[in-house]
C-alpha cells in the first residue's frame, strides 16, 4: 500500500526506492501542437499523476462514473489494484527546445544548458525508433499493469498533442537506491546497484544528481538529467563463457558482489591489489574499475535500470537486456564514464540500441504543474 506523492521538492522515481516493474515511454509533439496546447497538457499531466500514484483513476468520473453513453475517462485496467508505489516522472527532450518545434513553442532561449543529443560512442550501434523523443514519462511500479495504466492513461490525455515515438516495459530493477533493499541481479546474474548513490548519501546528491541554482537557467534548479539507454545482451553467449571470466569481466564475484580484491559486497574495491602473477585482482579492462569514480575523476551516477525481455529471435536467442537509465547533475557525468568503457571486457557481451537525454524539472507543489518554470 506504499504511496508515492507525486508533488515535493524534487519529482519522485529517482532516489525513490526502487520498484520492481517499469513503463516508459518517449513522445514526440504532433506538428500543430502549441504553446498553450503543452501547457494544457502539463496542467492534465499533473493532476492525473496526482490521482494516479494515490491508486485513484485518472479523473474523478474514472471507468464508470461517466454513464454508458461516452467512453469512459480511465481506461479500468487498474481497479482495485491499488497505489503499488507508483510514481510517475516527466522529462524534456533536446528536440523540445531546438529547431522549428522550439520556435513555435516560444521556449528556445529557456533550454538547460547541458540537455543535447548524446554523442556516438564506440561501438553503439543505435535505431532512429529506439532513440530520442520531446518529452518522457517513466512511469514505475512494484505492479507492471499499474505502470502501463498510468502510461495508457497520459498518453489518452496527449491525444491530438503528442503521441507515443517509442515505449519500453522493464521488469526486475537492476538497482536499489537503498541498502534496505537487496540488491537485484541484472541478466548476466550478478548484483547490479551496490556501488550506486543510495537515497540517504544527501551530499552525493547535492553533487551528482540534482541540479542547484548554479545550473542554468534557474527554473531548472532541482531537477536532473535522465539518460536512458537500451542495452541487448547476448545472454548465450555469456552463458557459454566460465564463472572465472564472467567474474573477471564484471570485477566482482557472482554469489556475494564482493570486488575481487576481496571482502563483502559492500567492502571498497582496492584497484591496487595485486595476484601472486603480479596482474590486477580487479582485472584492468573490467567494468566496475572502469566504471569506478576512482578512474573517472570522482564522478558518480544514480543508476535506476530495469531488465527486459521481448521473446526470442528466429535462432531462439533472448532478445533481452538491460534498460539502463541514470540521473546526474550533467549528462557530462554519463558521457565520461561511457567514454571509459570504451575498453570494458563487457563490449563482447553487450550492444548499445537506444540512447536518449531529458531534462526533468524540479518536482510540483499542489496547485502548480509540471515544468512550470519553463513558461514563466
Ligand atoms: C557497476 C553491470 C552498463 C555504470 C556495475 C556492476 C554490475 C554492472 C554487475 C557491479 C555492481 C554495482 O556496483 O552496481 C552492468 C551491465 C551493463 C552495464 C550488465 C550493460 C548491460 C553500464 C553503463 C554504465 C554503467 C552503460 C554507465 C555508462 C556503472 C557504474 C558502476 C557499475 C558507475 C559502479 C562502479 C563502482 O563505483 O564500483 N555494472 N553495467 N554500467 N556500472 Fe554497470
Amino acid at each position: 500500500k506504499t504511496v508515492h506523492p507525486f508533488y515535493g521538492t524534487h519529482q519522485a522515481g529517482i532516489t525513490t526506492e526502487v520498484q520492481q516493474h517499469l513503463y516508459f515511454a518517449s513522445l514526440d509533439l504532433t506538428d500543430s501542437t502549441t504553446r498553450d496546447d503543452l501547457i494544457e497538457l502539463l496542467k492534465a499531466w499533473t493532476d492525473a499523476s496526482a490521482r494516479l500514484t494515490h491508486g485513484q483513476q485518472v479523473t474523478a468520473e474514472g471507468a464508470v462514473g461517466g454513464g454508458p453513453l461516452k467512453p469512459p475517462d480511465d481506461t479500468g485496467e487498474a481497479l482495485g489494484l491499488g497505489p503499488a508505489a507508483l510514481t510517475i516522472t516527466f522529462g524534456f527532450g533536446p528536440s523540445l527546445f531546438t529547431g522549428e518545434l522550439g520556435k513555435r513553442l516560444s521556449i528556445a532561449d529557456r533550454k538547460p544548458d547541458a540537455l543535447a543529443d548524446l554523442p556516438l560512442f564506440a561501438f553503439d550501434i543505435l535505431e532512429d525508433e529506439l532513440s530520442g523523443g520531446d518529452l518522457c514519462i517513466q512511469a514505475c511500479a512494484e505492479d507492471p499493469q499499474v505502470a502501463v495504466h498510468a502510461i495508457r492513461n497520459l498518453t489518452r490525455l496527449a491525444f491530438g498533442k503528442a503521441m507515443i515515438r517509442w515505449a519500453q516495459l522493464g521488469y526486475g530493477k537492476t538497482s536499489a537506491t537503498s541498502k534496505k533493499q537487496a540488491t537485484p541481479r541484472n541478466l548476466f546474474g550478478f548484483k547490479d546497484g551496490t556501488a550506486n548513490i543510495m537515497a540517504n548519501e544527501t551530499a552525493d546528491l547535492e553533487a551528482w544528481v540534482w541540479t542547484d541554482a548554479d545550473s542554468q537557467p534557474a527554473w531548472f534548479a532541482g531537477g536532473t538529467y535522465l539518460v536512458v539507454r537500451k542495452i541487448l545482451m547476448t545472454i548465450e553467449s555469456w552463458d557459454r563463457a566460465q564463472l572465472g571470466e564472467q567474474e573477471q569481466i564484471i570485477g566482482r564475484d557472482k554469489f556475494e558482489g564482493a570486488p575481487l580484491s576481496g571482502g563483502e559486497e559492500f567492502t571498497d574495491p582496492d584497484f591496487g591489489a595485486v595476484e601472486a602473477d603480479g596482474a590486477f585482482a580487479i582485472p584492468a579492462d573490467s567494468h566496475v574499475r572502469l566504471a569506478h569514480p576512482d578512474n573517472n575523476g570522482g564522478v558518480r551516477i544514480l543508476r535506476r535500470g530495469f531488465n527486459f525481455v521481448e521473446g526470442n529471435n528466429n535462432l531462439g536467442q533472448l532478445t533481452a537486456g538491460l534498460f539502463f537509465i541514470a540521473f546526474q547533475k550533467d549528462p557530462q557525468q554519463f558521457i565520461d564514464v561511457q567514454r571509459s568503457l570504451k575498453s570494458d571486457a563487457l563490449n563482447e557481451y553487450i550492444r548499445h540500441v537506444g540512447s536518449a537525454v531529458f531534462a526533468v524539472p524540479p518536482g510540483v507543489r499542489e496547485g502548480g504543474y509540471i515544468g512550470q518554470g519553463l513558461f514563466e
